[in-house]
């Protein structure tokens, strides 16, 4: 199959998912291999890439030809790098010693030991909440949580940037969905006041830092709104947990509207280190979701190596001590340098830094000579944000010094000014 850029750069995400007529099942897979193998999409360098040794601020990864290099690290969700702080380990390996690798069983058929209790307690806590439940996964948990309590009687009303986990959460639920575009209170105010007085069952749905930009939801609108035409607020925080708010508790403490937070919904893979999600909220809510949330019921709990080492974690947030304050320093220092030098940066407030590069073709380029002298950062582009509104997405690790900072600003603004970019 021979296709030009232009073709390339028009390529749909759509185009292959459908089973043409007449056409095998995996046909559609073969077409891609063909696309990615013609060598003109880039981007797909990173399908194959390992790391290997453990997260830190400088990185050894092995490419897909083998070769290995040294990359300083912003393209981690472990942004507090908790995940390798002494105690959270020590506590992990104690779990795995007592309880061995994995549960075996979905956490209300006895697949869950008293740390996942205890950190669930721990959670409900943290957001002085009646209760929580865990979550083995991420994206499990949103799904769980919204197909359990919506219905095809209900409306779920989305900021358009949510996660992708929302969404397909919205889609199982069968609930009427509305989209506002992102962050635009007016638009969210006009649905809401066009919602048929029967439909009772109402929730407004927002992330709380915003995954691709960086920014953090207005709760203080949203909850206000939602006071106004009865709507329940749901608030996944994953990008916010442990790091913004006056003492890390997240995007509604940011906007002192922790009360008026229906279900708070976040993930543990994010700032936390390690893997699953949580929703804390009334008890009567938590225990209905252990009934009928299917991501939960089905499936196997969360390894205890996994619930001690989070326990851990949460006494480090509930004391603040996990290192907040200097993440947020070392983010402002590195934002200071690439605006100073010309670049967009969009509204961020949180450890989340997008570059706007606009030009994907640009983008791919960027993303592979960045990494290969030596910086690894996350680019973003269709299907997750709009082409024309591509970008770098840096995340920066409270570990990583000022020089190495100094090192990757200097390295991007250098190859910025090559691509004309600023
Ligand atoms: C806002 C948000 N929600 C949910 C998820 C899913 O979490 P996980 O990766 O732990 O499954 C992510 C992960 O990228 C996210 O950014």
């Amino acid at each position: 199959m021979s296709i030009t850029e232009t073709e390339a750069i028009n390529i749909k995400f759509e185009n292959f998912i459908h089973t043409k007529e007449n056409e095998d099942l995996f046909e559609k897979t073969y077409r891609v291999d063909k696309i990615l193998k013609s060598g003109i999409l880039t981007g797909n360098e990173a399908l194959g890439m390992i790391s290997l040794n453990k997260l830190s601020p400088i990185v050894k990864l092995k490419e897909k030809d083998g070769y290995c290099h040294d990359v300083i690290m912003l393209g981690s969700n472990s942004y507090l790098n908790i995940a390798n702080h002494p105690k959270v380990i020590e506590a992990s390996k104690k779990a795995v010693e007592k309880f061995g690798m994995g549960m075996g069983a979905v956490s209300n058929y006895a697949g869950i030991c008293d740390l996942h209790k205890e950190l669930e307690k721990k959670i409900a806590k943290f957001y002085n909440c009646e209760d929580a439940i865990v979550f083995p996964s991420g994206y499990g948990t949103n799904v769980g949580v919204i197909s359990a309590l919506c219905n095809s009687e209900d409306i779920i009303i989305n900021d358009s940037a949510n996660h992708a986990s929302i969404y397909d959460g919205c889609q199982l639920s069968g609930a009427q969905i509305k989209v506002y575009p992102h962050g635009n209170m007016k638009y969210l105010e006009r649905i809401l006041d066009r919602i048929p007085g029967n439909i009772s069952g109402r929730l407004i749905i927002t992330d709380g830092v915003f995954s691709m930009d960086g920014d953090i939801a207005r709760l203080d609108k949203i909850t206000e709104l939602a006071q106004k035409y009865k709507c329940k607020v749901m608030v996944d925080d994953a990008h916010g947990i442990g790091i913004v708010g006056k003492t890390g508790r997240g995007s509604a403490q940011f906007y002192n509207v922790q009360d008026k937070i229906d279900l708070n919904v976040g993930m543990l893979s994010k700032a936390p280190g390690g893997l699953g999600g949580y929703c804390a909220a009334k008890k009567e809510i938590i225990q209905y979701l252990r009934l009928y949330a299917r991501t939960y019921f089905f499936s196997t709990a969360m390894p205890a190596s996994v619930a001690g080492g989070l326990i851990e974690v949460f006494k480090l947030f509930e004391k603040d001590k996990a290192g907040r304050a200097e993440l947020m320093q070392k983010t402002d220092y590195l934002k200071k340098k690439l605006l100073q030098a010309g670049f967009t940066l969009g509204n961020t407030q949180s450890a989340i830094i997008p570059v706007m590069i606009y030009d994907e073709k640009k983008l791919f380029k960027l993303y592979q000579e960045l990494r290969i002298q030596g910086v690894y950062v996350n680019i973003v582009t269709y299907p997750a944000t709009r082409r024309k509104e591509c970008r770098l997405r840096l995340c920066v690790m409270k570990d990583l010094t000022y020089h190495q900072l100094d090192i990757a600003a200097q390295l991007i603004i250098n190859k910025g000014k090559e691509y004309q970019i600023i």
